[in-house]
């Protein structure tokens, strides 16, 4: 076999195959511990022994020993899982796991895993996944566990992954270190045990968030939320109320702890109460940007009654000018009765001023 390979492949692969031989030779079976691959590597075990390649490869290896129970890629270069990616030549019906971390894969098209009708784990996790095809988990019927532990920072990938998740019978879904902020309650497939949610960006998980877990698909899932920033201030007390009337859901909520604010940070969650938790975020924050907000709101009102004022003014200005030259009239008829009057008042003062010294 190994020969016909050579042959085909121009003899680059004969070296390898040789030692692929003889390692289990110079290497004790216990030197490469099941799950543990070093970088750069591939570990195929059967369940008579483990084997490792210490290759970078481009594409999955093609001739697999047909009993291989577990397998591991490390540190490769595969960019695409093209469809039966692992069983190009005959299916692996033996194989239980695929380790595919560190594998710079990015795109995971349809039928991808056929011909492993004994998957039950597979691990995706530290790829910078792209694209994944609404098939790409079709014909592996037996997969329980799927492990996207930072695979999801490449690119915005909920929708397509909700799609490639819901037919599954998943029990166990890994999606540590993701950068998420909100609970992917799509991705969460009817009957799922167990969701990782370590090391992401939630805050809290909101009222809404909360009664998605209550689906009657999902009363029986447990999630851990360890390495979060959470927020302790009031926004958190749906969380924290739910948390404390059912803490077996979260197996590490005894390890959950406050990131923020200032006062609470480190506090273990549970040493709090709901109603204990002060907004005090919102006093810093939305009163300042409430009165912004309102001095301009009052800025605008104000020029609104300005130009309305003045629009009244140009469609009025006939009648303004006439009022004008009306007021104008009435204050010279006014102003002559004064001048009349102030004349008229104004000679007997002259008169008596004049003529008093003559008295
Ligand atoms: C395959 O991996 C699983 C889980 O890591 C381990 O329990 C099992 O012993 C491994 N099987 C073989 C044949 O190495
Ligand atoms: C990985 O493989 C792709 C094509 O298969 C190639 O374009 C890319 O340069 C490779 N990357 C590395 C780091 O070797
Ligand atoms: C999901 O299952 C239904 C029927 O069971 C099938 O019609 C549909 O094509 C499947 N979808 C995917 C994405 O496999
Ligand atoms: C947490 O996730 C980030 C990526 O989101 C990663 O860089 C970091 O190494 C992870 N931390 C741990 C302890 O796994």
């Amino acid at each position: 076999m190994a020969r016909r390979q050579a042959r085909a492949r121009g003899g680059g692969l004969w070296l390898p195959w040789l030692g692929l031989a003889l390692l289990p030779l110079a290497l004790p079976p216990a030197a490469a511990p099941p799950g543990a691959c070093p970088s750069a590597c591939y570990c195929v075990a059967t369940p008579e022994l483990v084997q490792c390649r210490y290759e970078r490869l481009e594409e999955p290896p093609k001739e697999l020993p047909v009993t291989v129970h577990n397998l591991s890629i490390t540190g490769s270069n595969l960019s695409i899982l093209h469809p039966a990616a692992f069983a190009a030549r005959r299916p692996l019906p033996d194989l239980r796991l695929l380790r595919l971390r560190h594998d710079n894969i990015q795109a995971v098209e349809d039928m991808a895993l056929q011909g492993l009708p004994a998957l039950r784990t597979l691990d995706l996790s530290h790829n910078p996944l792209l694209w994944v095809a609404p098939g790409a988990f079709a014909g592996v019927p037996l997969l329980r566990t799927l492990q996207l532990n930072q695979a999801l920072l490449a690119a915005p990938l909920e929708d397509q992954l909700a799609a490639a998740l819901r037919n599954l019978s998943l029990q166990r879904l890994e999606l540590a270190g993701n950068g998420l902020r909100a609970l992917p309650a799509t991705l969460l497939p009817a009957g799922l045990e167990e969701l990782d949610l370590r090391n992401n960006s939630l805050q809290r998980l909101t009222a809404a968030e909360l009664r998605s877990l209550e689906a009657p698909g999902l009363r029986g899932l447990r999630l851990t939320l360890g390495a979060n920033p959470l927020g302790c201030d009031c926004a958190l007390r749906p969380f924290l109320a739910w948390l404390r009337a059912t803490a077996a859901r979260v197996p590490d909520a005894r390890s959950l702890r406050c990131a923020g604010p200032p006062p609470l940070r480190g506090t273990a969650l549970l040493r709090l109460r709901p109603e204990g938790l002060a907004c005090a975020a919102d006093e810093g924050g939305e009163p300042g940007r409430l009165e912004t907000a309102s001095y301009v709101f009052f800025g605008i009102v104000l020029a609104l009654i300005g130009i309305v004022f003045l629009m009244v003014l140009y469609l009025n200005r006939r009648g303004i000018k006439r009022w004008l030259h009306n007021l104008r009239e009435a204050c010279r008829d006014q102003m002559e009765g004064y001048h009349y009057r102030y004349e008229q008042d104004a000679d007997p003062r002259r008169t008596s001023a004049i003529g008093t010294p003559g008295l």
